[in-house]
């Protein structure tokens, strides 16, 4: 695997950036790589998330040499940019909540932001609503349990569906054309959000924009072969394992994060 391109999440949820990477770069290497021993992010203080992080990255890209960093961690991406960049010297991107293009298309003028609690107390996510969405009312949900929840989904292949029904009451109640799915795990059950709050609410992730940004600042993929590896800092579970076997990963390792 040479020069691969490293992409990193908390958990599975940076797969749903992975696959709209690889949609615009087929051929290329990837590794991925994902820490479960401290998931949820969205519950860490803000000190022991860039500290894990930037550890974690840095101890990664010095074993496997990527050519760039992807943060596919809405969470991660709200405050751990500036120092990684400080530490690396190949390019970092990270992803941003969908807020642009939503107050963009909303037509009532009131959307909705779903991410993790600590993305939506962010200082990052209030500059960029004051921003972009300054001529909408920007309704904002937290959950961790929703991440979870995808954790599940993508092990056990099956979902809770009044759980699921319960977290998304109060978006259903909120009046709103637009949601934002603010956290890179909620694309992978967008499916089942959209079948509890209808077609009435568009749902808006940043996938395909963090693909065409990688894109744009890959210089070659000639020597690639479109090799996938993975690293996780937790022991996984059977599901898991063959979830990751079927969406293509061939080396899987547990590392000490
Ligand atoms: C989390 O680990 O809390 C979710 C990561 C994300 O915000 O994408």
């Amino acid at each position: 695997m040479l020069e691969p391109i490293l992409v990193f999440d908390s958990g599975i949820g940076g797969l749903s950036v992975l696959t709209e990477i690889r949609k615009l770069l087929p051929q290329h290497d990837y590794h991925y790589l994902f820490d479960n021993a401290r998931l949820p992010y969205g519950d860490l203080s803000e000190q022991d998330l860039v500290n894990g992080c930037v550890a974690l990255i840095e101890q990664q890209v010095a074993k496997i040499n990527p050519s760039i960093v992807v943060v596919a961690c809405n969470t991660a991406s709200t405050l751990v940019l500036p120092a990684l960049r400080d530490r690396l010297s190949i390019p970092v991107v990270g992803v941003v909540p969908a807020i642009k293009p939503a107050a963009t298309i909303s037509v009532k003028k009131r959307i909705g932001l779903l991410a993790t609690p600590g993305t939506v107390k962010r200082d990052y996510t209030n500059e960029l609503i004051n921003q972009f969405a300054h001529d909408c009312q920007v309704i904002l949900f937290g959950s961790s349990e929703l991440v979870l929840m995808a954790e599940e989904y993508v092990a056990q292949g099956e979902i809770n569906q009044t759980q699921l029904a319960n977290i998304l009451e109060p978006i259903k109640q909120a009046d709103m054309d637009v949601l934002v799915l603010g956290c890179t795990h909620f694309p992978i059950i967008a499916q089942q959000i959209q079948q509890i709050l209808g077609d009435d609410i568009k749902l808006l992730d940043s996938g395909s924009a963090i693909a065409n940004r990688v894109k744009s600042l890959i210089q070659s993929t000639n020597k690639s072969s479109g090799h996938l590896a993975v690293s996780y800092t937790r022991e996984i579970t059977a599901g898991l394992y063959k979830a990751l076997t079927s969406y293509g990963f061939t080396s899987v390792n547990h590392i000490t994060g």
